[in-house]
């Protein structure tokens, strides 16, 4: 009956996008991206967008308020009538508090926290040779999982390109604001006896089964 709420975390690198697309098809549940948002905002040109950029382009956080104000509007969207995986949100704990408020008006809740892992080197690795659909924000990999044809989609056949902020400086401070900001986050869904963990190293569709898994159970 009730909506299906999943909340993806993970650092910068760590798979959630690659995931959470897969995993939103899978169930039928809406695919909520915070990221992509703000640069769907960005380029609409909105005062929304004006405002995330200045904050994206240095690997910092978005204030709270913003943030959680876009979700709570993408959450009353149709495609969210079945619930939705979170990829990136939330990323602080007042975001999940947020969150929590908001689901509780209808008597939902988070059912599961799953954190995607890799180590440091390996999620630079990826951040720095990745690539991205303009139209559908699917992502590739220079090398791990390049494109059928250099420079278009797969799936679409969309432009690709590389964000601004997948620069090793910046993936530098969005790891320490990782570490900073959202790791605490994993005690807290701990404590409301919803957090999981999934090897975030192995390939695509390896890490796909564990996180159906850690799902299920
Ligand atoms: P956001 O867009 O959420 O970026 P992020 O968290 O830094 O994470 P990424 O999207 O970089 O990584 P991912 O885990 O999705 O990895 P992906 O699947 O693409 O946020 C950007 C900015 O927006 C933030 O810095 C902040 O300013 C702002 N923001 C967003 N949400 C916010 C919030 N809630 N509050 C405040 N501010 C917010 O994979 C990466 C690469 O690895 C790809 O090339 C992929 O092909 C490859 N890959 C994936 N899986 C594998 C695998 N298993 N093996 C090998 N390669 C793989
Ligand atoms: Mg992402
Ligand atoms: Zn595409």
């Amino acid at each position: 009956m009730g909506r299906r709420f999943i909340v993806l975390l993970g650092p910068p690198g760590a798979g959630k996008g690659t995931q959470a697309a897969r995993l939103a098809q899978a169930a039928g549940l809406a695919h909520l991206a915070s990221g992509d948002l703000f640069r769907e905002h960005l380029s609409r040109g909105t005062e929304l967008g004006k405002v995330a950029q200045a904050y994206m382009t240095r690997g910092e956080l978005v204030p709270d308020d913003v943030t959680t104000r876009m979700i709570a509007e993408r959450l009353a969207q149709p495609d969210a009538a079945t619930g939705a995986v979170f990829d990136g949100f939330p990323r602080t704990v007042a975001q999940a508090e947020g969150l929590d408020r908001l689901l509780a008006e209808h008597g939902e809740r988070v059912q599961r926290a799953v954190v995607i892992d890799a180590r440091r080197e390996e999620l630079v690795r990826r951040l720095t040779g990745r690539w991205l659909c303009r139209e559908c924000q699917t992502p590739y990999h220079q090398t791990s999982r390049p494109p059928r044809v250099p420079g278009r989609c797969d799936g679409c056949g969309g432009e690709l390109y590389q964000r601004p902020d997948d620069t090793v400086e910046v993936v530098e401070r969005r790891l320490a604001v990782y570490e900073d900001q959202t790791q605490p986050l994993l005690a807290w869904y701990e404590r409301a006896g919803v957090l999981a963990r999934v090897d975030g190293e192995r390939d695509v569709e390896a890490v796909q089964r564990a996180l159906a898994r850690a799902i299920a159970s």
